[in-house]
């Protein structure tokens, strides 16, 4: 089908996420190998943002598409209640690679659903209806998962399911409480307690937190901050969520986010880079206690396509390729280097605020003013809505350059497949760098 007639039908009959639908504008993907995807005139791009930060091993992994093609002709479909042997030994490798003593895998197609299935199970377990979750967060788009995030594209959905409190996150450049780490001593997470205090420690089932935020900013906690959620939880017989649609399967340089800090939470979600995003897949991992608790316990949730096979297969797959390949090795070793750069930039442009980042999952946020820290657009579901004109200008260029940028208010992301090359993180940083003096411009101005 030529681009046109491809355009056309985009427009006239798909209705597209997150956009009003006169914002669409058709970008056609052809193909793709590896940190490199091409569009229908064979123009070449660095995938500088995964796609949506789930093409973890790589566009077109030939060992992901055998499991697939191989899993297919094998068996396509099995209802969430039979056995199968390849969702058992996902399962079993879940086991293995998540921390501490999260043993059990309740798989379903996708990470919103992943903590869906993750509030049910934490409400079921305790018997406790609230939960605390953090301003500056996303985790999903359905109800429940739009009510425990924080960040302003649950207004528009309000009213949500009840009985969640928000609170601060640990964002030192721009604490929340006015202190300096480390001499605020991680107040950020002390003051939680008040919060379970005020709320009342018997209602509330459980904390979920991205232990470092994705779409809301790259915050990456001081250290100290997610050992003291950990003893506050276990203080209080509060369950923690780790959120790690985002951060999981190598994004940060590590198998999860939690395990720079070694901390273990009691339920994991899971998706994105679960199977190199080549098909819906996510998981709600949960520790022992909890894994028992269902054994005695009817589990009232499941969807038709929960744990398909065929995702299953492309999962073990992937899980290979990150281990075979030293994926993680390479994000943590290129991240460094990431950060190096990316300190370099900023002190060449005045626009940059601060870049923060750890593995291949780095941000640069743009101030008005270094001094007052004003960012350079309000964190607002309208500006949601409607990019930054020299943000919007810096993208437009680096795709013009070949490179596919991504942003969310003042924030562009840098978080490129884990299989890219040094020659190729270069290139897509010097196209970033010879593009941001468009927003110190429109800075000075
Ligand atoms: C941290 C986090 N949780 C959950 C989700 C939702 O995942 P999905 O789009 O697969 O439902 C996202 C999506 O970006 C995410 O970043």
């Amino acid at each position: 089908m030529d681009a046109s007639r491809i355009a056309e039908n985009e427009k006239k009959y798909v209705l597209h996420s997150w956009m009003a639908q006169k914002d669409f504008k058709p970008f056609i993907i052809a193909g793709g190998e590896g940190a490199v995807f091409w569009d229908d005139k064979g123009k070449r791009y660095i995938d500088f943002a995964s796609q949506l930060f789930n093409v973890n091993a790589g566009h077109q992994h030939p060992k992901i598409i055998a499991a697939i093609r191989e899993q297919a002709e094998k068996l396509c479909y099995v209802a969430p209640s039979m056995a199968n042997e390849t969702r058992a030994e996902l399962c079993r490798v879940l086991a293995e690679i998540t921390p501490g003593d999260l043993v059990k895998s309740f798989l379903s197609c996708g990470g919103g659903v992943a903590n869906e299935n993750a509030i049910k199970i934490a409400k079921a377990f305790t018997g406790r209806p609230k939960l605390i979750s953090r301003w500056r967060s996303f985790h999903g788009a359905t109800y429940g998962a739009m009510a425990i995030t924080g960040d302003p594209r649950r207004l528009p959905n309000e009213p949500t399911i009840p009985g969640v409190v928000h609170i601060w996150d640990p964002l030192c450049y721009r604490c929340f409480f006015g202190k300096t780490y480390p001499d605020c001593n991680v107040f950020c997470a002390d003051q939680i307690r008040e919060v379970i205090e005020v709320e009342g420690p018997k209602l509330i089932a459980a904390i979920i937190v991205e232990p470092i935020t994705g779409s809301n900013c790259r915050i990456i906690p001081p250290d100290g901050y997610m050992q003291r959620l950990r003893q506050i939880c276990d203080e209080y017989q509060i369950l923690l969520i780790a959120d790690e649609v985002m951060t999981g399967f190598g994004r940060t340089g590590k198998w999860f986010a939690c395990d720079h800090w070694k901390v273990v939470p009691d339920i994991m979600t899971l998706a994105k880079g679960i199977n190199g995003a080549a098909l819906p897949l996510g998981a709600t991992v949960v520790n022992e206690e909890i894994a028992d608790y269902m054994d005695d316990h009817m589990y009232y949730g499941g969807l038709t396509q929960y744990g398909n096979p065929i995702s299953c297969a492309a999962a073990i797959a992937a899980i290979q390729v990150y281990k075979e390949e030293g994926l993680i090795e390479n994000s943590r070793v290129l991240g460094l280097k990431l950060m190096a750069e990316l300190e370099k930039m900023k002190a060449r442009h005045l626009s940059i605020g601060d870049v923060r980042g750890l593995g291949l999952f780095a941000a640069i946020e743009f101030v008005k003013d270094r001094k007052t820290r004003e960012p350079l657009v309000p964190w607002t579901v309208e500006n949601y809505e409607k990019k930054d004109p020299a943000i919007a200008a810096v993208l437009n260029q680096l795709k013009e350059n070949g490179v596919l940028g991504y942003s969310r208010w003042n924030v562009i992301f840098i978080a490129p497949p884990l299989c890219i090359t040094e020659e190729q993180l270069m290139e897509g940083l010097n196209k970033i760098d010879k593009a941001i003096h468009l927003v110190d411009e429109a800075i000075s101005k």
